[in-house]
C-alpha cells in the first residue's frame, strides 16, 4: 500500500539543489524516493494502517509526543524561496530527507503536534499520501520550481532525526503565510534546523538580482502575484537626454552605489529617492529601462498602480536583497487612488512612510515617475527628505530632436536638405512623434519606388510626411503621439 506515496522527484524539476556540490540528479531523486518508501513500509510493519502518528513514532520514537514544536513563518510570496532553501539544505552532505505528502490538508488548521495525535485514518482528516506541489515562478522566461503545498519531511542528519511540516500559503483557507514546523527529541536541534533553513532560503533566494514586478490579484484572495522579467539592455545612445540631466540621474542612482563603502564610512546614508517628472512621452519609462539595464547586480522590484498596497512587501524584499531598486511608475495615479477627500493620498503616504522606515544605510533606490508633479508636490513637500532628487525631463529641444531624428533614422538613406525646416516645425513634439514621422517618410518612399529597390527617402517624402502629421485632420494622432502644442 505504501508504493508511490513519496514523490520527492516531483518537487525538483528545476534541479537547482546539489548533492556533494554537484546538481541533484535523477538517480538521487530515485534514491530519495526509495528511502521514503522504506520509511513508510517500516512504519507499516508496526501498524498495518500507516497514520501520521505511526510515521512520526517510527521516525522519532515515542518521546516525540511530549517534545516542543518549533516554527518559522515567511510571507506567502516567499514560498518559492523557502523551497529553494529547503532543497539546498536537504542536499547537504550526510543529510537525507523523506517526503510524505499530507492529503486532505485544505481548510484544516493543524500542525505537527496535531499530526502526532492522528492515530486514525479519516477521509476528512489529514492523512499520508502523495506530496502535492505547485509550480511557482523562479526566474524569467517562464522558469518555475515545483514547491510543496503541504508535506511532512522526515530528516536524518548524522544520527539526529527531525520531522518537518512544510506548508505553503493557502489564501483560500485564510493562510497567508508559508510555514515550516520542526520537531525533534532535542528541542535545540529543531530550532537550529529552522534557523539553517531560513539562512539557506536567504542564500538561495530566487529573487536576488532579478527584475520582478508585484501585482495583486484582482479576483481571488488577495494573493501576491510575482512576475520575473528579462533585464533589457538599452544602449546609452538609445536614450537622448541632456548631459546634465543624465549626470544628475546617474549620480543619485549609480554613483551612490559605486561609492557605497566610502559614503558609509563617512556617515552618509545610502537610501535614496529619485522622482522623474515631465509630460507624457519624454522618456521617463525609457530612462527607467536604461537604469535597470545598467544595474546588473541590483534586485529590481516594480510596482504597478494596482500593486501599490504591496509596497510593504516590496520594501521587505528590497531590504533583504540589497542592492535593490523599487520602481513605482506613474505614481500620481496611485496618489489619487482611494483618497477619501481631495488632496488625501493614503497610498502615497504609505509609500513615503515605507521609504522613511527603511534603514539609512540600506542600499535601496526608490525611483518614482509622474506626469503630474503638480499633484504630488504638496504631499512630497509635507514629508520632506524621502525624495532627495527630482529630475525634470522635458520635451526635446532642437538639438535633442536632431539626435532623436538620427537615432530613429538609423541606416535609412535620406535626403537631409529639408531637415532644418523639419526641426523648426517640430517644436513641442515627443520622441514618438519623430519616430512616426520617419516611418511615414519611409512609407512614402516605398510607395513611390519599385518593389525590391532599397528605400531612399527624398526631401519631399519627409516634408509630405510632416505635412500629413501636422494636418488638422491628424489632431487626434498627434495627441496619441504626445505631440502637445504643435499644429
Ligand atoms: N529621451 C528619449 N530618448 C530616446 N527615446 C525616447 C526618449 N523619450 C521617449 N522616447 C521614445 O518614446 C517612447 C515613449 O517614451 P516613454 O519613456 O514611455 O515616455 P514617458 O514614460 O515619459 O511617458 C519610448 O519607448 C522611446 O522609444
Ligand atoms: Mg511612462
Amino acid at each position: 500500500m505504501a508504493q508511490g506515496w513519496v514523490s520527492y522527484s516531483t518537487i525538483t524539476t528545476e534541479a537547482p539543489a546539489a548533492v556533494d556540490g554537484r546538481p541533484l540528479e535523477l538517480a538521487d531523486l530515485r534514491k530519495l524516493a526509495r528511502r521514503g518508501v522504506r520509511a513508510v513500509t517500516r512504519a507499516a510493519r508496526v501498524d498495518d494502517r500507516v497514520t501520521f502518528a505511526s510515521l512520526l513514532a517510527a521516525h522519532l520514537g515515542p518521546a516525540a509526543v511530549g517534545a516542543e514544536v518549533a516554527e518559522e513563518t515567511w510571507p506567502g510570496y516567499e514560498h518559492v524561496n523557502v523551497q529553494a532553501g529547503l532543497d539546498a539544505w536537504l542536499a547537504a552532505d550526510g543529510r537525507t530527507g523523506e517526503v510524505v505528502g499530507v492529503l486532505g490538508f485544505r481548510h484544516q488548521h493543524f500542525g505537527l503536534a496535531e499530526l502526532l495525535t492522528m492515530t486514525d485514518l479519516h477521509p476528512h482528516m489529514p492523512r499520508p499520501g502523495n506530496a502535492a506541489t505547485v509550480n511557482l515562478p523562479c526566474g524569467p522566461g517562464g522558469a518555475t520550481r515545483a514547491c510543496l503545498r503541504c508535506a511532512l519531511v522526515l530528516v536524518e542528519d548524522g544520527g539526529v532525526r527531525t520531522a518537518l511540516l512544510v506548508r505553503g500559503p493557502e489564501p483560500e483557507s485564510g493562510l497567508q503565510d508559508m510555514s515550516v514546523q520542526a520537531l525533534s527529541i532535542d528541542p535545540v536541534a529543531a530550532r537550529v534546523v529552522l534557523r539553517e533553513i531560513r539562512a539557506d532560503a536567504n542564500v538561495h533566494n530566487v529573487f536576488r538580482r532579478q527584475v520582478l514586478s508585484f501585482d495583486s490579484e484582482v479576483f481571488g484572495q488577495g494573493q501576491t502575484l510575482l512576475q520575473f522579467h528579462r533585464r533589457q539592455q538599452l544602449d546609452r545612445t538609445g536614450l537622448v537626454l541632456h548631459a546634465g540631466t543624465m549626470a544628475e540621474i546617474e549620480r543619485q542612482v549609480v554613483d551612490v552605489a559605486r561609492h557605497k563603502g566610502r559614503l558609509l564610512a563617512a556617515g552618509q546614508h545610502l537610501k535614496r529617492g529619485l522622482l522623474l517628472y515631465g509630460p507624457p512621452g519624454v522618456g521617463k519609462t525609457h530612462t527607467v529601462r536604461y537604469l535597470i539595464g545598467q544595474l546588473a547586480e541590483t534586485t529590481v522590484v516594480q510596482l504597478s498602480g494596482s500593486a501599490l498596497p504591496l509596497i510593504a512587501e516590496a520594501c521587505s524584499v528590497a531590504r533583504a536583497l540589497q542592492p535593490a531598486m523599487i520602481v513605482v511608475e506613474d505614481v500620481d495615479l496611485i496618489a489619487e487612488d482611494r483618497g477619501m477627500y481631495p488632496g488625501q493620498h493614503p497610498l502615497l503616504f504609505q509609500l513615503l512612510n515605507e521609504m522613511d522606515g527603511l534603514a539609512e544605510d540600506a542600499d535601496v533606490v526608490f525611483l518614482l515617475t509622474t506626469n503630474r508633479a503638480d499633484l504630488l508636490e504638496p504631499a512630497l513637500a509635507a514629508r520632506p527628505g524621502r525624495v532627495d532628487q527630482a529630475v525634470e525631463l522635458t520635451l526635446p529641444d532642437r538639438g535633442a530632436r536632431r539626435a532623436l531624428f538620427d537615432l530613429y533614422r538609423g541606416s535609412l538613406r535620406m535626403d537631409l536638405t529639408g531637415l532644418d525646416d523639419v526641426l523648426d516645425r517640430t517644436d513641442g513634439v515627443t520622441a514618438s512623434f519623430l519616430k512616426e514621422l520617419i516611418r511615414r517618410a519611409a512609407l512614402f518612399a516605398a510607395d513611390r519606388t519599385a518593389e525590391g529597390a532599397d528605400l531612399d527617402v527624398s526631401a519631399a517624402d519627409l516634408t509630405s510626411a510632416l505635412d500629413e502629421l501636422l494636418d488638422t485632420r491628424n489632431a487626434m494622432t498627434r495627441t496619441l503621439l504626445g505631440a502637445g502644442r504643435t499644429g
